[in-house]
């Protein structure tokens, strides 16, 4: 491979796919694959589709609600297939970040072209896997590592090429979002929409990595590689939950519903949202439960539904909104970085150039803005008259507050004896 396009095999013959794991994912990239309606509709389309042509799984024998030819390979030596000849595509569907890290190294060294959705891999070790792709002269395409079914990383690479792109922000966890949604529409707590989301398969067993906004992070550091032209560390990137003190758990666990209807009856709303703009050369990035005008487009995205806004010049501001997660809009993305493989499209970042340093993070928190609070305590003369200087409206024990750095905000709550949970205004875009 020259020039980081894909080489696309010679003599037109289809190109040969190992899967690595039929979980969720890759269950429903299979079945695409092997469906004979689909690939004659991508025929039709003038494209060539890929071929299955191996499966590599912890049980290979297990029955599976997926039954597989007898031509189709399926084996438990994922470092076989890796190295295996046979194969250009190494499709890797585990998760997690071993095995799957050494896997994707094996084959880049066995030549070979890799997807993935996995992006607790990439937030981890991108900067690692990108110099060996690069290196090894093949590609790494991995649209569906952020925001699921939804078309954004190639959109921003490629579409917006002609901009500079100064800010990306969304809700990019679906099972946070189903949380919330659920909380502020019916005002059941926490714990209790949780126990819900866990029965119908929208969060894990152990939600910390949801609930927590570490996958948030993950998927604002793919974003902010691709947008700013540098991998963060992200571990740098804030997370933060809404207590004045600082030592609340990250994410969402702390969010009360009686907090959520406050803000609704102010037009707010509570969103776990991912933001990082670019701030001189450097980028501020969080990821942390804010209040959003309830009618914009981030307050009303609602359910397992994920939303993306791109700020870039001269467009302006392009949102991307739809599925997130589920097996189905997820292959969506896994076929579609198939399919630009085989007419022998290059990497998910394109032309740009690889990086030469690590994006410099800086936390949002001491900016000064608007804050969304609610009081702790129920306070005798309320809350809004204690804060009345500093208040631009207020409903119950909740108030907006103007502008300011937290730690003047916090300096003046506690010289007034309020302990209150705080969340960030996102501003306009
Ligand atoms: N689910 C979604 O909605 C979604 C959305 C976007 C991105 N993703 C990403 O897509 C990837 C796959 O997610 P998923 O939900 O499909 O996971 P999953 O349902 O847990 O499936 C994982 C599959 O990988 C196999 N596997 C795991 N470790 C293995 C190992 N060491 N050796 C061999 N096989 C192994 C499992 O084998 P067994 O069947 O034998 O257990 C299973 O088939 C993850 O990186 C995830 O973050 C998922």
């Amino acid at each position: 491979m020259v020039d980081g396009r894909a080489q696309v095999p010679e003599t037109g013959r289809p190109l040969r796919v190992a899967l690595l794991g039929l979980g969720t994912v890759g269950r429903a990239v299979a079945e695409r694959l092997i469906d004979a309606e689909w690939r004659a509709a991508v025929t039709a389309r003038g494209a060539n589709p890929p071929e299955l042509v191996a499966v590599g799984v912890r049980e290979p024998g297990r029955k599976r609600a997926l039954t597989l030819h007898a031509s189709i390979r399926q084996t438990a030596d994922l470092d076989e297939l890796v190295a295996d000849p046979g194969i250009d595509v190494v499709v890797e569907l585990i998760g997690g970040l071993e095995p799957a890290a050494q896997l994707v190294q094996r084959a880049f060294e066995a030549g070979k072209h890799v997807v993935t959705a996995n992006k607790k891999l990439l937030a981890s070790f991108g900067p690692t896997l990108e110099t060996a792709a690069r290196a090894a002269g093949v590609v790494l395409r991995f649209e569906a590592a952020v925001a699921g079914g939804i078309p954004v990383l190639a959109p921003l690479v490629l579409d917006l090429a002609g901009n500079r792109i100064s800010g990306v922000r969304g809700i990019v966890n679906g099972t946070t979002n189903f949380i919330l949604t659920a909380m502020a529409r019916d005002g059941r707590t926490y714990a209790d929409v949780l126990s819900e989301a866990q029965g119908r398969g929208y969060a894990e067993a152990d939600p910390s990595a949801d609930v927590e906004g570490f996958d948030a992070a993950d998927k604002l550091a793919i974003l902010s590689r691709l947008a700013f032209g540098a991998w963060p560390e992200v571990g740098q990137l804030r997370r933060a939950g809404p207590d004045t003190e600082g030592d609340a758990t990250a994410g969402i666990t702390a969010i009360q519903p009686l907090e959520l209807r406050y803000a609704a009856e102010l037009g707010l709303a509570i969103k776990l949202v991912g933001d990082a703009s670019l701030w001189g050369d450097a980028v501020m990035a969080s990821v942390m439960p804010v209040a959003v005008r309830a009618s914009s487009p981030i307050g009303s995205t609602d359910g397992v539904t994920n939303v993306v806004e791109i700020t870039a010049a001269p467009v302006g501001v392009v949102t991307f909104q739809g599925p997130g997660a589920g097996g189905g809009a997820t292959s969506s993305a896994v076929l579609a970085d198939l399919l630009a493989l085989a007419r022998g499209a290059g990497s998910t970042w394109g032309q740009l150039p690889e990086p030469t340093r690590t994006l410099r993070i800086i936390d949002p928190l001491e900016v000064p803005r608007a804050w969304f609070l609610v009081a702790a305590d129920a306070i005798g003369d309320g809350v809004a008259y204690r804060v009345q200087d500093l208040a631009l409206a207020s409903a119950g024990d909740a108030v907006v507050i103007q502008p300011m750095g937290l730690g003047e905000l916090r300096h003046r709550l506690e010289d007034r004896g309020i302990r209150a949970n705080l969340y960030p205004l996102l501003p306009e875009s």
